[in-house]
């Protein structure tokens, strides 16, 4: 597959025909795949409908692209290294053959158990070979899946098995993490007391702790695979037909189902993997995010085996069983690109530089940074102490809805700047505009981020709520896709993420809706009311602040705070657990009862000095309640 841009001269020449022609550009990158049968028209769209067809017409099997035609090639090179949780453990290599049999071979457990094209499955398990053999397996038989964080609670699971009506459910018993042993059956089976959707469970043994399994709905993988032939042909695909699902965080209510489909998201995921990483073939690509988030569905899953790479999958947390786990990985299977997120860098950087120093990381040729913004501080650590000043740091700014990387350097090849994302990748037109949506032109001027043409990956719907879409991603400005970030763009026409202007907080690389942590607050018992803002935050680069109004008779508050945190964790999940919980007697509203976020954003930040106009405000004196009482 020849897809990958070799200077910077190349990258504006291919830039510019990718703006003049998106059409012919992406179609001749997309000639690069397997179809059987050609699509009929490029594209088709209209942004002010939230409508977006790539490919049309076209029909194919994204696991064809990702298995069956790697076998005459590359059968015996590995697809998947998996290390365990445990450094003594043995890790597995999967080469593309045994990929391809072990996925065909679950693909027909599937099928055995009722599923067929269009069903939704639900997959919530460990980072172990087996969830990729899951998500592939779905793909495989045309089945939509939808890969649910190992860190969600029991209601968030199942919020979403109900929101995409799933009738399948693939788990683990447990999950190892660290020095914890973390139960997913148990979580599962409170989900499904909720879920009458659900027929069946499969369940495959990780940690083999005591499990109830259920007769008639709950059967073992080991067992299945037992009784099904390796041989699934694939289903074939529109490219158009939904791939999968994957709920993510916004400013209002539950979390939505981005939806992605086979043959944009194909094109996108594995042009991006070329390109940014500038991937060689047998080298090791070791991407750190979890399958859960599209980080992992995109740069461990798809894109790496769509390009025939070998993709490494590790089970474990960075600072297991010390802070030096990542620089083992590396050393270990000589891992020529990895690819992490800020909070690891800043996180590791913390433990000092002796876990680091007397590890062989010679065999790293390009470092990744994805998920947040990533100070200027923890990139050069990163380029000093694991790059060694020699690895080229892309800096990939995108997002669940966008399928792919939109705005990084070309690894090697961009000239980078510490805390930049850059440049735009071809395809890709990104345009700053103000309140009003009017464009701003020229360099050193700052925006909100919007993309004026579609991309093969842009999201196609929300799940079940098409009009949610349009109204998230298309609605603010017109004929725009608004992606919910603030950018500036230099005096060199270098783009840097500055962060959310919405009401999302990105919280050690995961998004969280702070309604949604409102609303989970807000069913503790006691609690009147409550405002949740992000604030900085040394590791974490966001941490969550929640200002909580509780009736009077409540006590303890000390007492009451780790209540309000086990309610969060019940209803959302570890995750979105607040740092800091302030109780306040009221909160600054303005007479039509809004609250003024900007005000307790200043003073979560710690900056209580200047406040700005607060003469709107209802009741003025809550303000310097709040000030007084602030952690
Ligand atoms: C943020 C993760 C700065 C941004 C792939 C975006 C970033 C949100 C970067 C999407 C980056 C992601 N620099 N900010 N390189 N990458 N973000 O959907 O705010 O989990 O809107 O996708 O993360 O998060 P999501």
């Amino acid at each position: 597959m020849n897809l990958q841009i070799s200077s910077f001269d190349e990258y504006e020449e291919v830039y510019n025909q990718s703006v003049t022609d998106p059409e012919g550009f992406w179609a001749e990158v997309a000639q690069n795949f397997q179809w059987r049968k050609p699509w009929k028209k490029t594209l088709e769209w209209d942004f002010s409908k939230a409508h977006t067809k790539w490919f049309v017409g076209g029909k194919m099997n994204i696991t064809e692209n990702a298995l069956d035609r790697h076998l005459a090639t590359r059968g015996d090179q590995p697809a998947i290294i998996w290390e365990s949780n445990d450094p003594e453990e043995e890790s597995i290599t999967l080469t593309y053959k045994m990929l391809h049999q072990k996925v065909c071979q679950f693909a027909n457990v599937l099928k055995k158990h009722g599923a067929k094209k269009g069903d939704r499955i639900c997959i919530y398990m460990p980072m172990i070979p087996e969830l990729a053999i899951a998500v592939l397996a779905c793909a495989r038989i045309g089945a939509i899946h939808s890969v649910v964080f190992g860190g969600f609670s029991a209601q968030s699971i199942a919020d979403r098995i109900n929101d995409a009506q799933c009738n399948i459910v693939v788990t683990s018993d447990g999950s190892f993490r660290g020095n914890k042993e973390i139960g997913l059956k148990a979580t599962v089976d409170d989900a499904l007391v909720q879920c009458p959707s659900v027929q069946k469970v499969i369940v495959s043994t990780r940690t083999r702790t005591p499990v109830s399994m259920l007769k008639g709905r709950d059967v073992w993988w080991e067992n299945e695979v037992k009784t099904v032939s390796s041989d699934c042909p694939a289903e074939e695909m529109d490219a158009e037909d939904m791939l999968f699902i994957l709920y993510t965080s916004g400013s209002t209510g539950k979390p939505k189902g981005v939806v992605h489909t086979c043959g944009g998201y194909m094109v996108y995921a594995t042009y991006t993997f070329a390109n940014v990483f500038q991937y060689q073939p047998n080298q090791v690509h070791f991407c750190t995010a979890d399958i859960g988030w599209i980080t992992g569905h995109s740069y461990i899953v798809y894109g790496p085996l769509c390009y025939g790479a070998t993709s490494l999958m590790f089970e474990g947390v960075p600072t297991y069983p010390d802070a030096g786990r990542f620089w083992d990985v590396i050393d270990k299977h000589k891992v020529d690109i990895l690819y992490t997120a800020p909070t690891a860098i800043r996180s590791l950087m913390g433990f000092g530089d002796k876990f680091v120093e007397n590890k062989d990381l010679s065999s790293l040729k390009t470092l990744g940074s994805v998920g947040e913004p990533i100070n200027e501080e923890a990139w050069n650590w990163y380029n000093d102490n694991i790059g060694k000043g020699k690895c080229p740091i892309v800096d990939t700014w995108w997002q669940t809805e966008t399928g792919g990387i939109m705005i990084s350097p070309i690894a090697g090849i961009t000239k980078t700047k510490p805390a930049y994302a850059t440049l735009p990748l071809p395809g890709i037109q990104p345009i700053l505009v103000d309140e009003n949506g009017v464009e701003i032109e020229g360099n050193s001027v700052s925006g909100n981020l919007c993309i004026k043409f579609p991309w093969p990956g842009i999201i196609r719907t929300t799940y079940g709520d098409h009009e949610r879409c349009i109204q998230t991603y298309f609605s603010t400005y017109k004929n725009l896709y608004f992606t919910g970030d603030g950018c500036l763009r230099d005096e060199d026409g270098y783009y840097r993420i500055t962060g959310r202007v919405d009401d999302v907080i990105n919280v050690s690389g995961h998004r969280i809706g702070t309604a949604e942590v409102e609303n989970a607050i807000n069913m503790h018992l006691g609690v009147v009311e409550s405002a949740v803002v992000g604030y900085p935050h040394d590791i974490k680069g966001q941490g969550i602040y929640a200002y909580v109004i509780c009736e009077k008779h409540l006590g303890d508050l000390d007492l009451t705070r780790k209540d309000i945190l086990a309610t969060v964790t019940r209803v959302i999940g570890p995750i979105a657990k607040p740092d800091k919980i302030q109780f306040v007697s009221g909160l600054p509203k303005t007479r039509s009862g809004k609250i003024m976020r900007r005000i307790l954003r200043k003073v979560a930040e710690g900056e209580t000095g200047n406040l700005g106009d607060t003469s709107t405000l209802l009741d003025p004196s809550v303000v310097d309640e709040i000030k007084a009482g602030a952690l």
